[in-house]
């Protein structure tokens, strides 16, 4: 406890430097690279020159496509550098429109709202959908934004209950589901959350026995869907196209626009009709916060476009997603088994994780090293992701200084 003689000031200076001081001992604390162009299968990063980029979210390469890139470019000299607003004031401009009803369209739902992040997005939809009587019930593995929500919205709305079940654990799920249905508190909604790829392992949703369950429980079913929209299923739909469902078997999707729809930044909810005009009326990021950039909501309709324009980018995807998940599996590396561009090597030790993607980078490739406190304490992993813009030429890099690796550390 600080008394009143102690400057607040320097209490913070000491804790901050302490806490600093121990992840660099440790060897994990982060360096920030500093990337010297657009993002690519290749990037040119400060100091290193060159590099074979295996750990963005630029899933089908659109992140700097000339048309995604013009798209951004005419959006600014049409609509200026930004909103200025809140969009219920004055900060609703048409490119939202057209994305919004684009983005419903593609995931095959009434309707769509942007936001500056899918964080946001995470922020507004249990606030303000959920009510005190409700229970929110979520994969033990989902996104930090999702875990960060429903904090969030059982402190807005007290009584909103909240549970987890274990990851992917179909019957734990139906036990919670059955404890909440006995619970007399439980009074209202129950709503099931999941993210449609994990985003560091690398698996699935069971999107399909998940709509089951719930259709069992009367339950709503929200999927966070950034790392699959664009990625799976036969078109790019996402994780709900994989397992043959509609969209409107989702009762809410939330995304980004950040990772496969063109790279730039904003997220979405997207779903019923009267729920988006729900957000709208009551979210409280709605509410307070400015409008997605009207040239990022540019970039984002045309990176749409482009998609269902041509399905093929996915299927250059999936292709080179089955040749890395092979080749790292022949060098003898364990890789969860599944069909998404998340291919997670599990080293155990932060610090070991870290000094991995050192090696890996001094030999020309990028493959970021996860730690505590993004995954839990002793499962560190090296998380390798793929995009349709990269050649073989680009994986048959990293394998090869993944072979190296496993050379030197077994
Ligand atoms: C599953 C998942 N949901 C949401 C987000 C956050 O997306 P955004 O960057 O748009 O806030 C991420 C980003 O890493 C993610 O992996």
């Amino acid at each position: 406890m600080t008394t009143m003689n102690e400057s607040g000031a320097d209490v913070f200076a000491a804790r901050t430097a302490g806490v600093l001081k121990e992840l660099e001992t440790g060897g994990q604390l982060k360096r920030l690279q500093m990337i010297e162009g657009p993002m690519g299968p290749s990037i040119h990063l400060r100091g290193r020159g060159t590099v074979d980029c295996f750990c963005s979210n630029n899933y089908l390469g659109l992140a700097n496509h000339p048309d995604v890139v013009e798209a951004g470019v005419e959006g600014q000299r049409r609509y200026g550098a930004g909103t200025a607003s809140v969009r219920f004031i004055c900060g609703t401009f048409e490119p939202h429109e057209r994305l919004e009803n684009r983005i419903a369209d593609f995931l095959g739902v009434e309707a769509a709202y942007t936001f500056v992040s899918c964080w946001t997005a995470s922020e507004a939809i249990f606030g303000t959908l959920c009510e005190p009587g409700d229970i929110i019930i979520s994969d033990e593995l989902n996104h930090a934004c999702i875990i960060d929500g429903m904090r969030l919205a059982t402190v807005i709305k007290k009584g909103l209950l909240k549970s987890v079940y274990r990851h992917s654990d179909m019957d734990h799920l139906r036990e919670v589901l059955q404890k909440a249905r006995a619970n007399p508190e439980m009074t209202g909604v129950p709503w099931v959350v999941t993210d449609g790829v994990f985003s560091m392992e690398g698996d699935l949703g069971k999107l399909d026995e998940l709509r089951a369950i719930c259709d069992e429980f009367g339950a709503m079913l929200v999927v966070d869907d950034s790392h699959g929209t664009g990625v799976m299923g036969k078109t790019g739909r996402g994780t709900h196209e994989h397992f043959g469902l509609a969209g409107s078997q989702v009762d809410f999707f939330t995304g980004t626009l950040g990772k496969a729809l063109g790279g730039g930044a904003g997220g979405y909810i997207a779903g019923s009709r009267n729920g988006i005009e729900m957000i709208i009326q009551r979210g409280r990021p709605t509410l307070f916060s400015n409008a997605l950039p009207t040239t990022v909501a540019c970039s984002a309709s045309k990176a749409i476009e482009i998609l269902q324009g041509d399905p093929g980018l996915v299927g250059k995807l999936r292709d080179n997603v089955a040749y890395v998940r092979k080749g790292i599996g022949e060098i003898g590396f364990e890789v969860i088994e599944s069909p998404t561009a998340i291919c997670p090597i599990i080293v155990g030790d932060t610090a070991k994780a870290i000094a991995m993607s050192n090696e890996l980078l001094d030999m020309g490739v990028f493959v970021i090293g996860f730690g505590y406190p993004v995954v839990p304490e002793g499962t560190a992993r090296l998380r390798v992701q793929v995009s349709a813009a990269h050649e073989h030429e680009h994986l048959d890099r990293l394998i090869g200084a993944l072979a190296e690796l496993k050379k030197k550390h077994g």
